[in-house]
């Protein structure tokens, strides 16, 4: 049971440190769909390969913070924000559906360019969505600690 009259900053790195590492695996999906050279069939492989290795890591990443890990601790900290993190908590399941939707789609064998494209840009969505939840994590935490620091704003 971790103290809770004094902020630890490594809780606040440990998270940062998690979605950066989630970020390396973003990018590599990324470069999956920049690439337009290769045959369709090549880069289908190579999209689902590292789509599946995100979802996995992303999967393990939110079971860890369901299950009462940093973000549990920052509200303890601080109850008001409870709420807050109850609903960022409640995008997990969504994001992972769109993963699920991205990989059921390249499965398809009568994919064309234009689908390619399509998904390219349906995994650039998922990518602002996936950035959108895990900036509001950081900064329910950081809101978390500098109140409990005594540098909130109320
Ligand atoms: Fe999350
Ligand atoms: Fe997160």
């Amino acid at each position: 049971m971790p103290s809770l009259d004094r902020p630890d900053p490594v809780i606040m790195n440990h998270v940062l440190a998690e979605h950066s590492d989630l970020f390396q695996l973003v990018s590599r999906a990324k470069t999956a769909f920049a690439d337009t050279g290769r045959p369709l069939a090549k880069r289908r492989e190579f999209a689902v390969a590292t789509i599946e290795s995100l979802r996995a890591h992303l999967h393990e990443h939110f079971t860890q913070e369901e299950q009462g890990g940093f973000l549990e601790e920052a509200v303890t900290r601080i109850p008001r924000l409870g709420h807050r993190m109850e609903e960022i908590l409640k995008q997990h399941p969504a994001l992972l559906a769109e993963l699920d939707r991205l990989t059921a789609a390249l499965a398809d064998s009568r994919l064309i360019e234009a689908d390619w494209l399509k998904i390219g840009r349906q995994f650039a969505a998922f990518v602002d969505h996936l950035q959108a939840h895990e900036r509001s994590e950081n900064a329910v935490v950081q809101e978390g600690y500098n109140e409990d620091l005594g540098l909130g704003d109320d």
